[in-house]
């Protein structure tokens, strides 16, 4: 039976890295109540339970069998997000899960058919396109502020993760890499900014093909570097709008991050997209200045869309960041990545509808149901 009030019961599989800054953000959520953490290394799952003051923890079947938790988010490594994400809708749960949505186009129309047929929700990271930087940005564009938009450029360049992460081999294998480790928070922002993609051409290069762990317990051990680790890609959007994207863990230093949305009259430059906040500069042709435009929105950090699903969840309403929205990046990704291997462009089949913006005065903080 759906429920109509009171906070939305949310589990987490997966107590790696990035569950620390979830945490962070879903235990201070009122409209939100954590009740359960698990890991495939439950000692994983116990540290982290403590840490938040998570009630249980332990493996998986601690967040599955809970009859309370509604929404399970699955923070796994990608290779795992198919069966994580199906075994959570098998028990009829919601699924929020960590970027990509999947590896493969099959599994993620496998998984988007099953949430539809079991009335089941999906909704998809990044959401950091729903913090205060991105949306001002977006407001801005839909605002008119720069006119008829044309095209637009990202690059995000980095030395790679293996100096900071702890285990970061899953970062260089299949569904990772640049592309699909990075490029989402450029690509979901184009894709709200602009609509949906038509058709992508790229080239994909890799400078070495082992890399060195430098931090944590295994730092010096080498591990194989098995994708592209610089992406470099145009794409044709729906509407005859085009952008040119690039993603690195190839270069020496790490890069200001680019993000610019051209339009007949002016230029947005973004503010980094893996942040929630962050000034938006506008400059209109013909002034040679850019303006600083102050975030305004939401606050907050990774859990923010997990959140707007909940509140969309006792509303009745969409949520913003759906599966298909995720489906869609990762078919973007995956023809990028076939393109590579092509040099060739190679049409998208799918095709999405951008979510409505998020209001100025979404507050995380509020109670409000
Ligand atoms: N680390 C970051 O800065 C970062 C930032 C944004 C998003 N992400 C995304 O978050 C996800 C996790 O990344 P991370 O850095 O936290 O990885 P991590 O390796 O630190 O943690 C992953 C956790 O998942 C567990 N796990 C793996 N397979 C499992 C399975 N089948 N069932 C249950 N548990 C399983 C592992 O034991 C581990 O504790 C990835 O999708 C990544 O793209 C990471």
């Amino acid at each position: 039976m759906t429920r109509t009030s009171g906070p939305v019961g949310v589990g987490i599989i997966g107590a790696g890295v990035i569950a620390a800054q979830y945490l962070d953000q879903l235990t201070t959520y009122p409209d939100i109540e954590v009740r359960a953490i698990g890991d495939l290394r439950p000692e994983a799952a116990a540290t982290r339970a403590e840490e938040y003051g998570v009630p249980r923890h332990g493996p998986v079947d601690v967040v599955l069998e809970d009859p309370e938790i509604e929404i399970v988010v699955n923070l796994t490594i990608p290779a795992a997000h198919y069966a994580v994400s199906r075994s959570i809708l098998d028990v009829g749960k919601h699924v929020w899960t960590e970027k990509p949505l999947v590896t493969t186009r099959a599994d993620a129309s496998s998984l988007l058919d099953a949430a539809r047929e079991q009335g089941l929700r999906i909704g998809g990271a990044p959401d950091t396109v729903l913090g205060a930087g991105v949306q001002t940005a977006l407001r801005a564009l839909r605002g008119g502020e720069i006119g008829e938009p044309r095209s637009a450029l990202a690059q995000f360049r980095s030395p790679g993760p293996e100096s900071w992460h702890p285990n970061p081999d899953f970062l260089f294998q299949l569904g990772a890499g640049p592309l699909y480790d990075m490029g989402p928070y450029y690509l979901n922002s184009l894709v709200l900014a602009y609509g949906p993609v038509a058709s992508v051409s790229a080239v994909g290069s890799r400078s070495v093909t082992t890399r060195t762990i430098g931090s944590g317990p295994r730092a010096g051990q080498t591990f194989e570097v098995e994708v592209p680790t610089r992406v470099q890609g145009l794409l044709r959007f729906d509407d005859g709008t085009s952008a040119a994207v690039e993603f690195s863990f190839d270069d020496a230093l790490g890069q200001p991050h680019v993000l610019e949305l051209s339009g007949a009259t002016g230029t947005l430059a973004l503010p980094d997209p893996n942040q929630f906040a962050g000034e938006t500069s506008i400059a209109a042709r013909g002034e040679e200045v850019w303006t600083e435009r102050e975030p305004v929105g939401a606050v907050g950090g990774r859990g923010l869309g997990t959140l707007e699903m909940a509140r969309a969840l006792r509303a009745g309403r969409p949520h913003r960041l759906t599966g298909d929205l995720a489906g869609h990046v990762l078919d973007i990704m995956i023809s990028l990545d076939e393109a590579t291997r092509a040099d060739g462009s190679v049409p998208v089949a799918s095709t999405v509808t951008a979510p409505e913006l998020l209001p100025e005065d979404f507050d995380p903080l509020t109670a409000t149901l």
